[in-house]
């Protein structure tokens, strides 16, 4: 694979979105070929999942049903977008992937691990980004701000405690898997944590020679 896999993964309310943008526009700058994407999103289809999905009509989605559609969308945005892109040698940027399905499916209902990794395997066939990076926030810093921005969505009005154990799910992928993630710490302003991503963007960038 040519290009390069980057995914940044965070509770509501991290500005995950807002660095997503930034840095796809510190990279085109530099002269690389970005594909700024999302999940669930990307596609057509995912689009129309993504709507399904956090509707607020769809409240008596079962936990199985939501990990399905989630993994259905993923399908489609590996297929249709980040393959090719890859494959074409392009720097892909993704607000949430894989990850979150571990966090919201697994830590937050409370779905088997084993199980979303089978799933997982089937709708990535085992593709994972080369960095992950967790913007860390306090689940309350993150709600509030949310709430200033948004209507909320059909997860964001999950209880708090549901998005404590989303929150600690992402730390625990962090911890599990070193190499991949680097956590950055999402209290301090937009800027400061811009300046840390690129760092670690750059420096990855540097290691492989890119
Ligand atoms: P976003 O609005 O932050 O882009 O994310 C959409 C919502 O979907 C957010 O509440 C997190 C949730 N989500 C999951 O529960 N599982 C997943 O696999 C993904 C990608 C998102």
């Amino acid at each position: 694979m040519k290009g390069v896999f980057i995914s940044i993964e965070g509770i509501e309310g991290t500005g995950k979105s807002t660095q997503v943008q930034l840095l796809t526009d510190l990279l085109k700058n530099k002269g690389y070929r970005v594909i700024r994407t999302e999940e669930p999103g990307g596609t057509t289809i995912s689009v129309k999942i993504r709507e399904l999905l956090l509707s607020l009509e769809s409240e008596g989605i079962q936990p199985v049903a939501e990990l399905f559609l989630y993994n259905a969308s993923r399908i489609q945005h590996v297929e249709e977008v980040i393959m090719p892109a890859l494959e074409r040698g392009s720097v892909v940027i993704s607000d949430r992937f894989s990850d979150s399905t571990v966090a919201y499916q697994g830590y937050g209902r409370g779905i088997d691990l084993d199980i979303i990794a089978s799933v997982d395997k089937i709708a990535t066939g085992g593709l994972k980004p080369d960095i992950t990076i967790l913007i860390d926030l306090d689940v309350m810093t993150g709600l509030t701000r949310n709430r200033d921005i948004n209507k909320t969505d059909r997860l964001e009005r999950e209880h708090i405690s549901f998005h404590e154990r989303v929150r600690k799910g992402f730390l625990a992928l962090a911890e599990k898997e070193q190499k991949r993630f680097v956590t950055v710490d999402g209290s301090t302003d937009i800027d400061t944590v811009h300046n840390r991503i690129a760092g670690i963007v750059t420096s990855y960038f540097t290691s492989r020679e890119i």
